[in-house]
């Protein structure tokens, strides 16, 4: 692995390193930044906050879950880049001083960059961008304040990172370019395949003796791969059917950091470019697999607000900033908030394997816990769904408002014409081994007058949908309920009545 990023507005070579190497072990083991702390060490407790910029403009991400790949020709900027080149204070580091926003201290730095990279951004929703850092002992109203203290002051021109291909800010030298390493060959291609124009490289079990494997036999030693095109994943997943692909690591970081597993031969899909771009057509919309849950629910905001206000409640800005749409259908997860919804709109799956595609309704590809309709070597390549009027409401239920897994995730789609309901598209999570569609709710809904009465029939055909389990996050019976109280809870929305609980008034 050999490639260069900019490190608090230095350019920064990376050479032999594993490619599983989380970037919070490196700063820390490699460069002695240390400034970014390891708490939770899986994407839970933002106290390894570091701001990335590229194209796409600056971001927070937890660096605990981001394998070094992921970072390739980016600007990273750590607790220790947000002060300026003189010391001097960024106005969130003053007015967390001022305003007593830190005390054990241990939390702060990874709330300093989650704060700068609020402020750079002009983001006032502070509960929002903070709620993936934790604090176990000042408490957020003091942090809360000194946000809003900052919030007015000018961002510090030492903030602003150059994305690839601009200058850089004079005050950190002009950066390299930032571009990956050696383009592979034939000879350096597990499978047989050549790819072009993206970076290969192997697991080096010594650190730093450099690993390219250009123009040499692949070692055993892991291999790994950044395709920078479709095309290019396409032939080399169906070439290596066994490696992992890696989309925003907020699932596959934690089998190392956790799992402590050996990943084989990993692909990171972040470099394929024309995997991330959502498109809003006419008529379909259309979601590429490598599209963040961030740029997603952007994107969904006028045209699904209510799906858009479920996102704000997926994990956290730091997990919605890496996590990708295709890696939240393709893990398969019961209780993943992405498909539900997505159900609900009527979703098509894209799938690639080599040069042949196939499209399926999502719902399909969930066949039972644990086992999707996935082929060796086939890949999600892009989820699309109809443009439709907006009647999709979705329900989220976790014990925690922010930053916690669902219990129940309901998402609802009824068309109601003249009194009567004529199309109803109903999915949950979190109520069987895979997220599923409602089929027998939906053909008590159908053709029957929109009523109490008819959402009372529909309570009832739950039970032949779901026999949910009973876990630590809540009880078969309290799921059912909490599914029938998602039911009444869309008539009532439907009919004006509040239904918000955090808009109950004393
Ligand atoms: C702190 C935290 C909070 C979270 N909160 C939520 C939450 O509120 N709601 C929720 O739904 N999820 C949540 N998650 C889970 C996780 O963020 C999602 O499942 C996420 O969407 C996974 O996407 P990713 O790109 O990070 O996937 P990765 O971790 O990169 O990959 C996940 C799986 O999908 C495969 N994969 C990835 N992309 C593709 C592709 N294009 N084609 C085929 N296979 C692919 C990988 O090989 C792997 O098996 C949370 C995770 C963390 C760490
Ligand atoms: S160490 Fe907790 S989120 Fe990274
Ligand atoms: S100041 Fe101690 S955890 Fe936040």
């Amino acid at each position: 692995m050999s490639f260069t990023f900019l490190l608090n507005g230095e350019s920064v070579h990376i050479d032999g390193e594993p490619p599983t190497r989380t970037l919070l072990d490196w700063l820390r083991e490699n460069r002695g930044l240390t400034g970014t702390k390891e708490g939770c060490n899986e994407g839970d407790c933002g106290a390894c906050t570091v701001m990335v910029t590229d194209e796409d403009g600056a971001r927070a991400v937890n660096a605990c879950i981001l394998f070094l790949p992921q970072i390739a020709g980016k600007a990273v900027r750590t607790v220790e880049g947000i002060a300026g080149p003189e010391g001097q204070l960024h106005p969130v580091q003053q007015a967390m001083v001022d305003a007593h926003g830190s005390q054990c201290g241990f939390c702060t730095p990874g709330f300093i960059v989650s704060m700068a990279t609020a402020h750079l951004n002009g983001a006032t929703d502070h509960d929002d961008q903070l709620a993936g850092n934790l604090c176990r002992c000042t408490g957020y109203a003091p942090i809360i304040r000194a946000a809003q203290a900052a919030q007015a002051a000018p961002v510090p021109d030492w903030m602003r990172d150059a994305p690839p291909g601009e200058d850089a800010d004079p005050a950190y030298g002009a950066p390299e370019a930032l571009t990956d390493g050696p383009v592979p060959t034939a000879a350096t291609a597990p499978g047989g395949y050549a790819g072009t124009g993206a970076d290969w490289g192997h697991r080096n079990p010594t650190a730093g003796s450099g690993a390219s494997s250009e123009g040499g036999p692949v070692p055993s030693a892991t291999p790994f791969y950044r395709p920078t095109t479709a095309d290019d994943l396409a032939a080399f997943y169906a070439a290596n059917p066994g490696a992992t692909l890696v989309g925003g690591a907020t699932d596959v970081g934690l089998w190392v950091t956790k799992g402590l597993r050996d990943l084989g031969t990993v692909c990171f899909l972040n470099g394929v470019a024309d995997l991330r771009g959502i498109e809003i057509g006419r008529d379909t919309i259309c979601i590429g697999a490598t599209a963040t849950v961030a740029e997603l629910r952007r994107a969904i905001a006028d045209l699904h607000p209510s799906f858009a206000e479920m996102l704000r409640r997926y994990g956290s800005t730091q997990v919605r900033n890496a996590a990708t749409v295709g890696g939240n259908i393709a893990n398969g997860s019961p209780i993943g908030d992405g498909p539900p919804a997505l159900i609900a709109l009527g979703a098509t799956l894209h799938l690639r394997r080599g040069g042949e595609r196939r499209e399926i309704p999502l719902e399909s590809f969930f066949l039972e816990y644990g086992k999707q309709d996935r082929q060796p070597g086939e890949f999600v390549e892009a989820v699309s769904f109809p443009r439709q009027p907006d009647r999709l409401r979705c329900y989220k239920l976790s014990k925690r408002f922010d930053q916690d897994i669902s219990a129940v995730c309901g998402c609802l789609s009824i068309t109601v014409e003249d009194g009567t309901v004529t199309q109803a598209r109903i999915a949950f999570g979190g109520m069987a081994g895979i997220p599923k569609r409602a089929s027998a709710v939906e053909a008590a809904l159908r053709g029957r007058p929109w009523t109490a009465e008819t959402v009372a029939a529909a309570q009832e055909a739950l039970a032949q949908d779901f026999q949910p389990l009973s876990d630590m996050r809540a009880s078969s019976s309290y799921r059912l309920k909490a599914a029938r109280g998602m039911l009444a809870r869309y008539l009532a929305e439907d009919e004006g009545r509040p239904v918000n609980v955090l808009e109950v008034q004393p």
